[in-house]
């Protein structure tokens, strides 16, 4: 049994029709890098709203137009965003649509040629991770070591509630990343077949950075 598998909840495909139909358009390779950045956009949209399903909410009384009568709000600190350097920030957009008043941490890690591991260049987070849920994005969990070592600085920084928002995983990387994070829930739109011998996911849909922003 892999570590995902005995976690029943902590790892969410999200098999919304919407969210098939975009990411079959994402993966196209004659999708435009407008049409991928728009596709992206508001794939992320739709996982934000998953991944925040369960927010805590208080009472409160208000009025409205005719009568006082209680609703409910989001209680507690804003939550928090983190995009992982630089794909991240093309899921980013789409979370801040729907959340806009979250606030937003970035981490820089690049892979050392030499010991293949993420060495950190930036990192920026809120205050009081310890108060707000955090989640992390990336459009793409790969082999899963920038996303465990952005986990592993979140959870230095303090935070206890986490989750992870991609659109595409391999399984190679969820069961890494669950090896080491089993209390961080996984959220992505599919589950490819395979990470190939250069570390890309198979089928996937190519390099999501250059694909957002039109780099090669
Ligand atoms: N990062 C990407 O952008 N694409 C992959 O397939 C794997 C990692």
């Amino acid at each position: 049994m892999t570590p995902s598998e005995k976690l029943p909840g902590r790892l969410v495909v999200l098999d919304h029709p919407l969210v098939q139909h975009k990411l079959t358009r994402l993966r196209q390779s004659t999708t435009s890098t407008a049409g991928f950045r728009r596709l992206a956009r508001e794939i992320s949209l739709l996982m934000a709203y998953e991944a925040t399903r369960d927010l805590p909410l208080e009472e409160v009384e208000i009025e409205t137009p005719l009568e006082r009568t209680t609703g409910r709000l989001l209680s507690g600190k804003k939550l928090c965003f983190v995009s992982i350097l630089r794909a991240g920030n093309g899921i980013l957009d789409g979370m801040l649509d729907l959340v806009p008043a979250a606030r937003v941490g970035h981490v820089g890690l690049y892979r050392d040629h030499v010991t293949l591991e993420p060495v950190q260049y930036y990192l920026k987070l809120p205050d009081d991770m310890g108060e707000r849920l955090c989640i992390v994005v990336d459009p793409m969990l790969a082999t899963g070591h920038s996303a465990i070592a952005a986990v592993d600085r979140l959870k230095a920084a303090g935070a206890r509630q986490i989750s992870f928002v991609c659109l595409l995983a391999a399984p190679e990387g969820v069961e890494r990343f669950h090896a080491r994070h089993p209390d961080v829930k996984l959220i992505t739109a599919a589950i490819d077949r395979e990470l190939d011998s250069n570390g890309y996911i198979r089928p996937g849909l190519g390099d999501a950075g250059d694909r957002l922003f039109g780099t090669k």
